[in-house]
């Protein structure tokens, strides 16, 4: 394998672009996680919220968070693979006898812990954004007229993708898996940072697990919710009356005057 000399390429500078690039996706798993909490409201708020999402600056918003996202991603898996694969390298044979010193469960598996999570965004996006893993994504269906082409029923497609059981479960074991994840990273990148050092030292030890823990308790509580029926599908009568309008060959409404308008949009499969 080539070596790199360049300073960018440095060990230390790499395990800083790692802390600041997991920085980055902790703001944004904090964010997404605060408006995926407006479940608990009546509906129009996470739809609204959806809506401004995919409208902020025509559109253009939504794009830049994409490539932004799916960039520092990149980077923080690349740089954690190739320092792991120096360390190995530097270590060939390991220690007759392995006990880490200040270290714990979450802290030797995070390349372990930090690939479930790849592979749950990876299923998520299939889910959610993409809708192909099952039907809740067929719940996502314009409800706000021509006035309002952006306001998708978000709030149904989540309620029904989390009546599954199954897929509840899975959202749940994944949410403690990168709770793991957090535990540590929340905490070691300050340490990549240069920023634990005196007074900065114990508020730094405890980042970590106080992200994993709201963010377990705050994404778990809505898979929870839903299977404990406290939040329920609004969509349900409106989904029977377009199934009967539908049935007698009329358009079904999927809005109706009541909410602005009185087109049709088309039916869900
Ligand atoms: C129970 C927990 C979660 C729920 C209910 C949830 C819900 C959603 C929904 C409804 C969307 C689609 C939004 C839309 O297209 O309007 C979405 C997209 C997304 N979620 Fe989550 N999410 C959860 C956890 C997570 C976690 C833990 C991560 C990252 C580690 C994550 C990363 C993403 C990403 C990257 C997108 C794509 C955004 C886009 O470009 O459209 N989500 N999520």
């Amino acid at each position: 394998m080539m070596t790199c000399a360049h300073p960018l390429c440095s060990s230390i500078v790499r395990k800083g672009i790692v802390g600041l690039t997991g920085a980055l996706m902790i703001v944004f798993v904090l964010g997404h996680m605060t408006g995926n909490l407006l479940i608990f409201l009546p509906p129009e708020a996470i739809n609204s919220y959806a809506e401004f999402l995919h409208e902020a600056g025509h559109g253009a918003l939504i794009w830049l968070s994409r490539l932004g996202l799916l960039t520092i991603f990149a980077v923080h898996i690349g740089l954690t693979i190739s320092l792991k694969y120096e360390n190995k390298k530097a270590r060939p044979i390991a220690y007759a006898t392995h006990q880490p010193l200040a270290s714990n469960w979450a802290s030797r598996h995070m390349l372990l812990t930090g690939l479930v999570v790849m592979l749950f965004v990876v299923y998520h996006l299939l889910h959610f954004t993409a809708g192909v893993t099952d039907h809740s994504a067929d719940w996502r269906r314009p409800i706000g007229g021509p006035g309002r082409p952006h306001l998708l029923d978000v709030h149904s497609m989540v309620v029904n993708g989390f009546q599954n059981p199954y897929i509840a479960s899975f959202y749940i074991v994944c949410q403690i898996v990168l709770g793991m994840h957090l535990w540590h990273g929340g905490s070691s990148l300050f340490q990549s940072l240069g920023i634990n050092r005196g007074f900065w030292k114990r508020i730094t030890a405890w980042a970590g697990p106080v992200v994993a823990v709201v963010v377990v308790v705050g994404n778990c509580s809505i898979p929870i919710a839903i299977q404990a029926r406290f939040i329920q599908c609004h969509a349900d009568i409106e989904m029977k009356k377009a199934e009967i309008d539908s049935k007698n060959g009329k358009l079904p409404r999927l809005w109706s005057p009541a909410n602005g308008g009185s087109a049709s949009a088309s039916q869900p499969h």
